[in-house]
This record gives structure tokens, C-alpha cells and sequence, in this order.
């Protein structure tokens, strides 16, 4: 059993770490979870005047949420929050009203700051939002990470044996996390 993860980078910057971490997470995950990214970066912002007609960019965002089995988070944090770009995209995927696409879906957030608290308020403030739209959150282990270029390298690679070990540990968990989800919820 193979398992879809759909993960967003909630960042728009062309040199984002946040993508960095995206592909060490890939790299060091178990064989069994395909990736796709769901872009964030072409959606106009949120209006309910969309909601009786959902332009091209939110209908492909709800269909790739819908694809997925799980959704991986990896973001930055923004004056201790989330990036404007990944709340909106959220909000869309939240709606229509009763179209929820996160409804009871398997998640997990993680991300990469320049900070040595490495985004553990923005996280906070992404569980809150998470856990109205009544996903399945992940909440251990937790995963803040302090971003230095001589342990993360562009490709993925990872110098530091401690820190690449604990993003395998937590992406193992979160495998664990979505079969536990899911044979409770299975996906539709
Ligand atoms: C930041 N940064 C930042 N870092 C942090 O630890 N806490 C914060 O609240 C903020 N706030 C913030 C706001 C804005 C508008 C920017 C542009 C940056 C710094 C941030 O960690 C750094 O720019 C990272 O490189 C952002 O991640 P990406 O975009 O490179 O993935």
C-alpha cells in the first residue's frame, strides 16, 4: 500500500529553504509516500463572490487536495504567522461552504526558518487553522528547524547525520500517522 501525499511550500520566493526542506523530506521518506507539490503562487485572492463559480487555478488546487491521500505543510513563517499566499490558498480550499476539501484529511506541518525558534509560532498558527478545518493533524512529533546552509544543501542533501535522521524519524511518523488516519477515514 503506497500512500499520495500532496504537500504545499508556502513560500513564493524563487530561493525559498522551505522548498530546500521540501526536498530533503522527499529524499529521506519511507519508499511507500509519492509526492506532488500543489502550487500555491497562480491563485487570485479569496472572495465568496467566487464561490458559485470557482475559477481554473482553485478548481486544479480542490482536485489536487482531492487526489491526495495526506497533506504535508512545509512552510515559513511571516511575522509569526503564515504566509498570506498559503492562508489563501487554504481559505480556497476550505470552500464552497459544505466543500470542504480538507474535511477529515491526514496532515502534518513542518518548516524552515533563518530563526532559531524555526517557525514554531507560524506552526501554531497553522494547527489552529488546521483543526478548523477539521483535518486529521499530525501533532507529534513536532519539527522546527533552524535553516544553515552548510547543512542543507540546494538538491536535498543533508551534511548533518542528526538532523537528516530526524527528518527520516519524522517522516516515518508521519506515514504511521496517515495509515492510522486512514483506516479509520479511508479517502473516498
Ligand atoms: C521573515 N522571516 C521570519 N523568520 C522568522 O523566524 N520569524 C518571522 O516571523 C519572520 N518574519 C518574516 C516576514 C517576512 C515578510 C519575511 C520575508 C521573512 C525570515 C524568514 O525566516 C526567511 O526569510 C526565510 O528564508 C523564509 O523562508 P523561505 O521563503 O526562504 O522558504
Amino acid at each position: 500500500m503506497s500512500y499520495k501525499v500532496g504537500y504545499f511550500v508556502g513560500s513564493l520566493s524563487s530561493t525559498s529553504i522551505n522548498r530546500v526542506l521540501s526536498k530533503a523530506l522527499i529524499r529521506v521518506a519511507p519508499d511507500d509516500l509519492e509526492f506532488t507539490e500543489i502550487p500555491i503562487g497562480d491563485l487570485a485572492l479569496y472572495s465568496p463572490d467566487h464561490d458559485a463559480d470557482y475559477p481554473a487555478e482553485a478548481r486544479a488546487l480542490k482536485d489536487a487536495i482531492g487526489a491526495s491521500d495526506a497533506i504535508l505543510f512545509v512552510t515559513p513563517e511571516y511575522n509569526r504567522s503564515i504566509p498570506g499566499a498559503l492562508k489563501n490558498a487554504i481559505d480556497w480550499a476550505s470552500r464552497p461552504w459544505g466543500e470542504n476539501s480538507f474535511d477529515h484529511m491526514p496532515t502534518a506541518v513542518i518548516g524552515a526558518s533563518i530563526g532559531v525558534i524555526g517557525t514554531a509560532v507560524a506552526q501554531q498558527s497553522l494547527r489552529a487553522v488546521l483543526a478548523f478545518c477539521n483535518t486529521r493533524h499530525m501533532t507529534a512529533p513536532e519539527a522546527y528547524i533552524h535553516f544553515t546552509e552548510d547543512v542543507f544543501h540546494d538538491d536535498g542533501t543533508v551534511t548533518k547525520p542528526d538532523t537528516e535522521e530526524f527528518l527520516r524519524a519524522y517522516m516515518m511518523e508521519f506515514r504511521d500517522h496517515i495509515q492510522r488516519v486512514l483506516t479509520v477515514l479511508p479517502r473516498k
